[in-house]
């Protein structure tokens, strides 16, 4: 049946991808509604060969409306989330502002669709790097439990929003042409450089993003035993999160299992040729639906064969945000 649906932060990077996938997965619509702030109000944008308008996200804008697709941030999502199920409609959040919420579904569709009928209203997509270290993990998960998790990622100029985007590319010239440059939507030149991700670092060490990929995961995957541990760091790459990924197994995994495996997986693509040394990359991963996963390999750390490596790539602004609340809401 078709839906009335309204993307609230249409203009910013997640918005703009969910624009796209409407289209490209021909989502039934009845009708669509954009959303952003004051700032963009009026402003023209194109769908499906028809000029629509951008509007002020306001109390009133959700009436007649059946689902939300919702990134405009927490504190929007906080306010006007509650306002648009109580007017009938259906949320899928793509901010923090609801995820470790006990009564919200949070859901990667190739993990745990099932935890999306016990929705009251509002469903939660992941944060971006852990949508793309569980689509490849659960399926090794499922047949070996995972005793723990070191990850490492190199995270896109593009996860911290569409100006952040543009400061990589602004920073990187003014690099090139030796001109001084502040940036503003990062806390550091992100051109020719790698940093701690810029959201708060707590007392322990650890910074949000980082907890994010423990805890998320562990709600995910309805496991509360599972230790993770992970270091996410900016990179000055525009697009796609790349992650380094350790595993310990309960038993032993051998490398031809796991290739077995994620051969079978959904949502998973091995890239992995030793001989040209052609591996997952973001420029790669960039605008497709799949995570490349590459870099298979037995620890040798771990003699017992309970361990193993890989190395993946996968488009956050499309999986790890716009494509996962679409997936979501193709199954509701
Ligand atoms: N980028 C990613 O890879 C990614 C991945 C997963 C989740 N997310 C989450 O998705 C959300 C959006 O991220 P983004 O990267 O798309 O950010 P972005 O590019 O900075 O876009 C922010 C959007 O929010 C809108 N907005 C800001 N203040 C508003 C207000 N007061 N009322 C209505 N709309 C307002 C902006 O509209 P104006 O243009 O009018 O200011 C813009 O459309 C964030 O919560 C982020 O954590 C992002």
């Amino acid at each position: 049946m078709s839906k009335h649906v309204a993307i609230v932060g249409v203009t910013g990077a997640v918005g703009q991808e969910f624009l796209k996938l409407l289209q490209q997965r021909d989502f039934p619509l009845a009708s669509l509604k954009l959303l952003a702030s004051s700032r963009s109000a009026g402003k023209p944008m194109q769908f499906a060969g028809e000029q629509l308008t951008v509007e002020e996200l306001d109390e009133n804008s959700f009436k007649g409306v059946d689902l939300v697709l919702s990134s405009a941030g927490g504190s929007i999502s906080e306010k006007y989330a509650p306002i648009a199920v109580a007017e009938g409609a259906v949320v899928v959040d793509n901010t923090s502002a609801f995820r470790m919420d006990p009564e919200v579904p949070l859901v990667v569709p190739e993990v745990n669709p099932g935890d999306i009928g016990s929705h009251e209203g509002i469903i939660a997509n992941p944060n971006c790097s852990t949508i793309i270290m569980n689509v490849p993990v659960w399926p090794l998960h499922k047949v070996n439990p995972i005793r723990r998790i070191v990850v490492s990622t190199y995270q896109a100029a593009s996860g911290a929003g569409a100006a952040a985007m543009q400061e990589l590319i602004d920073g990187s010239r003014a690099a090139l042409e030796g001109r001084d440059f502040t940036p503003k939507a990062l806390p550091h030149p992100a051109a020719f450089n790698a940093f701690c991700h810029d959201s708060e670092v707590g007392e322990d060490g650890y910074n949000l993003e980082e907890r994010k990929m423990w805890r998320e995961t562990r709600k995910i995957f309805h496991d509360d035993d599972l230790r993770i541990t992970a270091t996410c760091v900016r990179v000055p790459v525009m697009r796609a999160h790349s992650e380094a990924i350790n595993i310990e197994f309960s038993e032993p995994m051998s490398e031809r299992r796991a290739r077995d495996i994620l051969a079978e997986a959904p949502g998973v693509r091995i890239v992995d040729d030793r001989e040209n040394s052609y591996f997952p990359m973001p420029l790669e991963a960039t605008d497709r639906d799949e995570i490349l996963v590459g870099r298979i390999r037995q620890d040798v750390s771990q003699p017992d064969g309970c361990g193993l490596e890989m190395f993946i790539s996968g488009d956050q602004i499309r999986k790890g945000a716009a494509l996962n609340a679409v997936q979501i809401a193709e199954l509701l």
